[in-house]
């Protein structure tokens, strides 16, 4: 259990399921019970005929900083995995029910990554999209390696995932990382009227559209694996104990 992650059924929002993150004194940093919520938040959507679709939101001017670092360190020093991590992503992947996400302002590491399982993500203007990994001595994650050449193409993959360069709202926009660009005050109540117009539609139809849409998740699951072999592996290099050492120096 964790008040870090608020889930709820907004009665205002029929049939959509809200899982958002409530950490911002850390800028919303996934510690693993948080992956534990979300994780069985998504398998709870999953097994109830109420639930139609999930929106996953942030806080003001933050939706998350990733990974929490202490986590990332901890997991250095000993075994290197992060189930938790591995979990989540696959119940993302593995969702049977639509998921829309809002962001405003900071997404970073798995906090832009997991986008890339949504369906629709909605952006404030202010959002900023980065994935630093190889600049922590990491490798990406998530299927990013797998997902994000296809949407976007290899220049533009490569210069988010490999070069760590920062996406505006737009530029994300533009690569196919989102969908649409708002005023801030406007993604929380989107972001949930488009979750709850999606729960409106006839559910089957709506199910076979996705799973057509969203392509073979095993490939998507293997490639989730593969990367986590390497980012068990550099996660315990000393190259990147220095990294999150020097993080927590700051
Ligand atoms: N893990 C753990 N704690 C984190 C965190 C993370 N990923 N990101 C931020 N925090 C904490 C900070 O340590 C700080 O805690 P403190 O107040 O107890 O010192 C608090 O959140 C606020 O962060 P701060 O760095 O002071 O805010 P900022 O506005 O100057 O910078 C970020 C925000 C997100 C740019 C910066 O914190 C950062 O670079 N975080 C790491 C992001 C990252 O590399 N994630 C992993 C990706 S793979």
């Amino acid at each position: 259990m964790t008040d870090h992650i608020i889930i709820e059924q907004p009665a205002a929002h029929p049939g959509v399921q809200s899982i958002r993150f409530n950490r911002p004194e850390k800028k919303n940093a996934i510690t693993r019970a948080m992956y534990g919520a979300m994780t069985d938040a998504l398998k709870a959507a999953n097994a109830d005929p109420d639930i139609r679709a999930t929106a996953l939101l942030g806080t003001e001017g933050c939706f998350s900083a990733g990974n929490d670092m202490n986590d990332f360190l901890a997991a250095a020093m000993g075994g290197g995995v992060i189930q938790e991590i591995l979990d989540f992503l696959y119940a993302l992947v593995k969702a049977e029910k639509p998921v829309v996400s809002g962001v405003d302002g900071l997404a970073i590491g798995i906090g832009t990554t997991m986008h890339l399982h949504c369906d629709l993500t909605i952006a404030s203007d202010r959002s900023q999209f980065r994935t630093p990994f190889v600049d922590l001595a990491l490798v990406p994650e998530a299927a990013s390696s797998l997902v994000a050449p296809h949407l976007m193409g290899h220049q533009r993959a490569f210069s988010l995932l490999a070069a760590g360069e920062a996406f505006s709202a737009a530029e994300a926009r533009d690569a196919g990382l989102i969908w649409k660009v708002v005023e801030p005050a406007e993604v929380d109540a989107l972001t949930l009227a488009t979750a709850a117009r999606l729960a409106a539609k006839p559910p089957e139809a709506l199910r076979i559209a996705r799973d057509l849409i969203r392509g073979d998740r095993d490939e998507i699951i293997a490639r989730i694996d593969e990367e986590a072999r390497h980012f068990s592996a550099r996660l315990k290099s000393a190259e990147a104990r220095a990294a999150f050492e020097a993080f927590m120096r700051r």
